[in-house]
């Protein structure tokens, strides 16, 4: 029986019911439902809607469903349209003519609504832990990097060199901004909406303040249509994992070519590897890769929603169950992807020396020749030039750079110095820059932004 059929002459259509349900994938927010649930239950008793006695037979019967479900002996019915339904039907059977006044002043648009806030809220949580796990690790593989450096680049060629955990850092700051989005996310998904009803709030004597508190929100609705209607929660945490997806992908690019050959910066464990079906040599990337790719679903489930809200007249409507499966994806894919790049960062062999003699070009230092001219008074664009000309003529000649500078009037033995191998990325001294100094000072804010982060999602 639908929850509906007092209007209907005659039962709903197999191609409906298979059309319409979500209990395929609205399963995982049974927990919150009975959550919600039993909020409302003790909401309809201080009310005096319910007697203190009906009342604990609908908490017992609740507590029953979630124990079934717990332990999978819940029977769904082919009629369970979605998991709110599946649970009324079981705490009908179980209550006897109690249960059916389980969902007196409440609606299934406000009690869905209520549930995906309550899930969001904490899976939100979960995986901003997970994303400052990942940043642990860069954290520890900064630590451990010591003075190793490796070249920086711009468009992907040879631009100065930078400290290995300058570089890992970079990855590390972007992930502190992911948990500060998903915290604040997270925030606008505190409100509660039960109480909203339909859309127009209740002829009855609800306390929504009082099943808000209960459930642990910071708030209530404001306005019931909106309530009920709102899903921009669902669009804000799509956008927040998209990133954090896209930064996972950027990782994950970058590990792509340091295992490669060519550049040979990096050896994968094996145990986050893996192997080809034909060429018995093969170690492949498929962790960073997969990280790339599914960048492109993430945003996919974060445009389709939109594309579902857009056109959406006031307040609820059957589009808006469209919400979940992409949230759904989206946290479980993060998830994984969040997962298995700490686990391949933690156990990742990076060859210093690799990245070292890749930095060592004679090249590597001309911004500093050029600097070092400016402090002796030269317009920068002119020792810029002076510079150039320089590797030019290196290059063109096939004559050592070190050669032309020493031999160069405006610079000599003293300028020569700066091309030591190792010394130019010792001289980024500004704040926030990629030498040794500013990274020691990052190194501490990053471990104190790292906790305090935790400490936010703990409060
Ligand atoms: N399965 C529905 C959803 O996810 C629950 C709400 C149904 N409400 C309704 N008026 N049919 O949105």
């Amino acid at each position: 029986m639908t929850l509906w059929h007092g209007r209907f002459g005659e039962a709903p259509a197999e191609e409906l019911l298979d059309y319409t349900a979500s209990l395929p994938f609205d399963r995982r927010l049974a927990g919150d439902d009975l959550t919600g649930s039993r909020a409302h239950v003790r909401g309809l008793v201080r009310a005096g809607l319910l007697s203190g006695d009906e009342g604990s037979i609908l908490l017992a019967a609740l507590e029953r469903v979630g124990t079934e479900i717990g332990e999978g002996s819940f029977s769904f019915r082919r009629s369970d349209e979605d998991i709110h339904t599946a649970i009324e039907r079981r705490v009908t059977e179980l209550a006897g003519d109690v249960g059916a006044r389980l969902h007196t002043g409440r609606s299934r648009n406000d009690q869905v609504a209520t549930d995906l806030r309550l899930y969001s809220r904490r899976e939100l949580a979960a995986v901003a832990h997970l994303v400052l796990d990942l940043g642990e690790v860069l954290l520890g593989r900064a630590e451990a990097a010591d003075d190793a450096y490796l070249p920086g680049y711009t468009h992907l060629q040879r631009a100065q060199p930078v400290l290995l955990a300058h570089h890992l850092l970079a990855h590390g700051w972007a992930l502190v901004r992911d948990v500060e989005r998903l915290v604040d996310t997270r925030r606008r998904a505190d409100v509660s909406p039960l109480g909203a009803g339909a859309l127009a709030g209740s002829s009855l004597p609800l306390d929504p303040d009082a099943t808000a508190a209960e459930l642990g929100f910071g708030s209530r609705f404001a306005n019931s249509l909106d309530a009920v209607s709102d899903r921009d929660f669902v669009a804000e945490a799509l956008f927040d994992l998209a990133l954090i997806g896209i930064h996972l992908s950027r990782m994950g690019e970058e590990m792509v070519l340091w295992s490669s050959e060519e550049w040979g910066f990096a050896t994968l464990a094996d145990a986050y590897s893996t192997g080809s079906s034909m060429l018995p040599q093969k170690k492949n990337p498929d962790i960073a890769e997969l990280a790339r790719g599914k960048a492109g679903r993430l945003i996919g489930d974060l445009t389709g929603l939109l594309a579902t809200l857009k056109g959406l007249p006031l307040a609820y409507n059957r589009d808006l169950q469209e919400d979940k499966e992409p949230l759904f994806d989206a946290l479980d894919q993060v998830g994984g992807g969040l997962r298995a790049m700490t686990g391949l960062y933690a156990t990742v062999e990076l060859d210093l020396e690799r990245m070292r003699s890749a930095a060592d070009t004679p090249a590597a230092a001309a911004v500093d020749l050029a600097e070092w001219l400016v402090e002796r008074g030269t317009p920068f664009r002119d020792a810029h030039a002076l510079v150039g000309g320089l590797v030019r003529d290196s290059l063109e000649r096939h004559v050592p750079l070190a050669e032309l500078v020493e031999a160069h009037p405006a610079l000599g033995t003293a300028a020569l110095e700066l091309l030591a191998p190792g010394l130019a990325v010792t001289r980024r001294r500004t704040p926030g820059g990629a030498g040794p100094e500013p990274v020691a000072t990052q190194l501490v804010a990053f471990r104190s932004e790292l906790a305090a982060k935790r400490r936010l999602l703990a409060g």
